[in-house]
């Protein structure tokens, strides 16, 4: 198997002001040792990006959109487009985090227009996918996953399935403290990687990057990278303060993949 790079995002949904932003990503910097094999990724509110595009044009820390308009451009009030989130810096855009979906009803429709469109202006979909308490222990979860799976990336090519990201983000773990273990979470990993060798081909399904989220923080880091298929993971509220990023971002590989 091929050896996939480590992909450490932070979403900070709607916390820090553009002032708040820049304050964490200079000390964020200072303290920061690159590696190679570890890519970090921050996703801060659209307000914040412009302003960290120069501090970190030139650091090994990039920059994402946590959501994008599926229109191109227009008379849509309030909405942000990939163009406009492109040239604000963003290289990744987070398309259907299940606080979109349930909060703001967005369905697997448009969550698939917004991964078409994120990828049609150059950028990388990072798609969510999760399953809810109730759908979990009614054994469905793979059910709803595959189903959000197949609806994401309708209509996605081959050689566009090489720039997507898939973040499982089971929805009962998000915020309450309680992730998934290492196992449950691998397990759906598992599958997920075999949904996509089933769509787009053994390549494709080998060097995919699979996030996990929900309740990641600096004491559970560890043992979720040891896991084959976990190639990363999708922070909310432990990469709101520099010391609990940077633990994060500095894991203690365990992983045979050398990551
Ligand atoms: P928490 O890390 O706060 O559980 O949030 C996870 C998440 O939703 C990341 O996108």
């Amino acid at each position: 198997m091929r050896m996939r790079k480590a992909l450490i995002a932070g979403n900070w949904k709607m916390y820090k002001t553009p002032e708040e932003s820049v304050q964490f990503v200079r000390e964020f910097l200072q303290q920061l040792t690159p590696r190679s094999e570890r890519e970090v990724l921050i996703c801060p509110p659209a307000t914040s990006l412009g302003v960290l595009k120069p501090l970190l044009e030139k650091s090994p820390v990039h920059l994402g959109a946590q959501n994008v308009s599926p229109e191109d451009e227009g008379a849509f009030t309030g909405e942000i487009s990939a163009r406009m989130l492109k040239a604000s810096g963003a290289e990744y855009v987070i398309c259907g985090h299940s606080e979109r979906r349930n909060i703001f009803g967005e369905t697997d429709e448009l969550v698939n227009r917004k991964v078409k469109q994120t990828l049609k202006y150059g950028l990388k979909p990072i798609l969510c996918v999760g399953e809810k308490l109730e759908e979990r222990e009614a054994g469905k979860t793979w059910t709803v996953i595959q189903k959000q799976l197949s609806a994401g990336l309708t209509g996605i090519t081959r050689e566009q399935a090489a720039e997507v990201v898939i973040a499982y983000e089971p929805v009962w773990a998000i915020g309450t403290g309680k992730n998934a273990t290492p196992q449950v979470a691998e397990e759906v990993h598992q599958s997920i990687r075999n949904f996509l060798e089933e769509r787009f081909g053994r390549e494709i399904a080998e060097t995919a990057t699979i996030l996990y989220g929900g309740s990641v923080k600096p004491e559970n880091i560890d043992e979720l990278m040891a896991e084959a298929d976990i190639d990363g993971v999708l922070v909310g509220t432990a990469s709101l303060t520099v010391p609990s990023f940077l633990r994060i971002v500095n894991y203690q590989s365990k992983s045979q993949a050398g990551r």
